[in-house]
């Protein structure tokens, strides 16, 4: 029998890749999205892959009976929770704005799971969880530490609402994924990252400059203690990324779970540095970047990357493509979005 799973913000950047991978390894998903912060771009790009349409449900996780009407309508065996707000600057703004969203929906979503008397559920957590960590790399169990944001700090109490969620309802089961720095774009260049205004992240910065539709990359920071003076990330294909849910969604439908909560850091476990990423993007796309150093920008770590260790033993999941293929297929879909 196939397992249908839900996918809520389906028409985001890693919510799109991850429904092309679960379509492909077999699942029927049914993606929902308010589009507050994309368009259809991703949907129609996601369908051209896949050669067909997808169910697509235009509503607010925020909204309990358009919830209950979803888990009503169709045979949801796993959720997977994407739909969130996520600029970190706009978070320390507006911090009820991001409590009220990301924690709202995502009660909804256990709430629904609670009634219907067991689910599976999968949330999109990050490394942000970490904080400035100094035990790198770090493992599930480095320590949580004060998130550096509302933003953050909704990732970690997602993840001790899904954790007590889980002990308290039966049938209730979960995994976080911890994120590290999803990277690129698929490889049919069908679906990418589509940052709305002036992108807060380095890669979309990266490709916005060499295209020229951003003047100059500044590297926030080169005095750090850090072998080359910036800070260091860990940076990892979306499409790799994609594939770790497809490997924690089959271990929950499939009963392979150790415990009813599990988590997950879904990263390279090698660091890489901004000038290094700078210079690995000039080098496999042969093109120029215009780029300064600034100032260090407030809220940043100095260095983070994963131990992937547990998601190598327990999921079967481990990283495959390489920083270049990566970049090269974030530079192919800015060319394509430029129409070049
Ligand atoms: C990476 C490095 C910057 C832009 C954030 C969130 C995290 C997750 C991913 C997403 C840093 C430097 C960046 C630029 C630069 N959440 N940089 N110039 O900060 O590691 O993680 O995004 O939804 O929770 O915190 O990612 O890509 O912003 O920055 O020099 O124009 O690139 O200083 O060292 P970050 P990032």
């Amino acid at each position: 029998m196939k397992k249908t799973v839900l996918v809520s913000g389906g028409a985001g950047f890693i919510g799109s890749h991850v429904t092309v991978e679960l379509t492909q390894a077999g699942y029927d998903v049914v993606i929902a999205d308010n589009f507050s912060n994309c368009d259809e771009t991703n949907y129609k790009g996601v369908c051209a892959i896949l050669g067909r349409e997808l169910p697509l449900i235009k509503m607010d996780f925020c909204d309990k009976a358009a919830v209950d009407a979803l888990f009503a309508k169709y045979p949801i065996d796993a959720v997977i929770h994407f739909a969130a707000f996520k600029a970190v600057g706009e978070s320390v703004a507006e911090p009820l704005k991001y409590y009220r969203n990301n924690l709202l929906s995502f009660i909804n979503i256990l709430d629904a799971a609670r009634e219907k008397g067991g689910c599976n559920v999968l949330f999109s957590s990050s490394a942000t969880v970490y904080g400035q960590t100094d035990q790198l790399p770090v493992t599930e169990e480095s320590p949580r530490q004060p998130a550096e944001s509302p933003y953050g700090n909704t990732k970690t109490m997602c993840e001790d609402i899904l954790r007590d969620s889980v002990k308290a309802y039966p049938g209730v089961r979960g995994i976080a994924l911890r994120y590290f720095n999803p990277i690129g774009a698929h490889p049919s260049a069908l679906i990418g990252e589509l940052p709305r205004g002036v992108p807060n992240n380095l890669v979309p910065f990266i490709t916005q400059t060499a295209i020229g539709r951003r003047e100059c990359l500044s590297v926030f920071g080169n005095d750090y203690p850090t072998p080359d003076g910036t800070c260091l990330r860990d940076f990892i294909d979306i499409v790799d990324l994609a594939k770790a849910h497809v490997c924690a969604v089959t271990r929950m439908c499939e009963n392979k779970m150790k415990q009813e909560y599990e988590i997950f850091n879904v990263g390279t476990g090698k660091p890489l540095s901004v000038l290094e990423l700078i210079t690995a993007f000039e080098k496999v796309n042969g093109v120029k970047l215009n780029w300064k150093y600034a100032p260090r920008r407030p809220g940043d770590i100095t260095a983070i990357w994963a131990d992937p260790t547990r998601a190598e033993k327990e999921l079967g999941w481990k990283a495959q493509r390489s920083t270049e293929e990566t970049l090269a297929a974030a530079w192919a879909w800015e060319k394509k979005l430029a129409g070049k």
